[in-house]
């Protein structure tokens, strides 16, 4: 039976350390961290994210300014909104939830987002800073994950590591944090044939596709590290990830449960960015 990599543990024990760095930066310069929510438009999911956002910023002391636009709302409506919050010195960092409504364009209004307050990594300069391998402010779920594994002790350095899925939010930032830390990284996706094969030379593998259950035993190194990025429904209507948890458990020596693994961290990410990007201004 494999190690289960608990994320909730790892989450809270981070938010004690954010939360006395956001304590220590006020005792420093008396002024609370601020973090910039905006959320245009009505979907669900998303409203979701954006009120456990708002929590999180509550449990680690950071002060939330939240921006609720209707649906309809203008391209250049937005882009003021974001210009104005890059100029404003209370907000240490801003987040724009995606997906935007099909009508804006998403690519101009995160380039309103300065490099110093893109708390989510996701502009165009933190991810070349990030493919240069060097300090920046990295997209939250794969630094999250790398976190994990820096925790449990897993070493990275000279691993082969295979990750499937090649999105921005993702996949690609994470091949690239795999890369920095010595591994010999695989990016996999839709297109790529012997899939199963190349997983199961995996000595880590991450998942990141958005099909319930896909990566089956079959797909697993006896003895890999398996990370599920995945939050998917079963065919009960049931939360599971990507992986076949049931089925690969005995397989790997690690592995994340879907819930409790990979998505505690992402939140916690986000305030563990914030605070490092006012940090970063003292
Ligand atoms: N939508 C889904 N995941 C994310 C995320 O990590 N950040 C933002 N801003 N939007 C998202």
């Amino acid at each position: 039976m494999a190690v289960i990599i608990d994320g909730k543990k790892h989450s809270a024990e981070m938010r004690k350390t954010i939360a006395d760095r956001a304590a220590n930066y006020k005792s420093i310069t008396g002024k609370d961290i601020g973090l910039a929510v905006v959320l245009v438009g009505d979907d669900p999911a998303s409203a979701v994210y954006v009120r456990n956002k708002i929590k999180g910023c509550e449990e680690v002391g950071i002060k939330s300014f939240a921006y609720y636009l209707p649906a309809d709302s203008a391209q250049e409506q937005v882009e003021n909104l974001v210009g104005g919050l890059a100029e404003d010195d209370a907000v240490n960092g801003i987040l724009v939830q995606l997906p935007l409504p099909g009508h804006l364009d998403a690519k101009k209004i995160l380039s309103r987002i300065p490099k110093s307050k893109d708390v989510d990594g996701f502009c165009e300069e933190n991810i070349g800073s990030l493919c240069m391998n060097e300090d920046c402010l990295v997209a939250c779920t794969p630094n999250g994950i790398m976190k994990l594994l820096e925790r449990e002790n897993i070493p990275v350095k000279g691993k082969n590591a295979v990750v499937v899925g090649r999105s921005n939010i993702v996949g690609k930032p994470m091949a690239l944090l795999l890369l920095n830390a010595d591994a010999t990284v695989t990016i996999c996706h839709s297109k790529t044939r012997n899939l199963k094969e190349i997983c199961s030379r995996a000595d880590i593998l991450v998942a990141a596709i958005g099909k319930a259950k896909f990566i089956t035993a079959d797909y697993v190194k006896q003895g890999a590290v398996v990370i599920d990025v995945g939050m998917d429904r079963d065919e009960n209507g049931k939360l599971c990830g990507d992986v076949d948890f049931e089925a690969v458990k005995d397989k790997c020596s690690h592995i994340t449960p879907v819930p409790g693994g990979v998505g505690p961290m992402t939140i916690t990410m986000l305030l563990y960015n914030t605070v490092t990007a006012a940090e970063r201004c003292l």
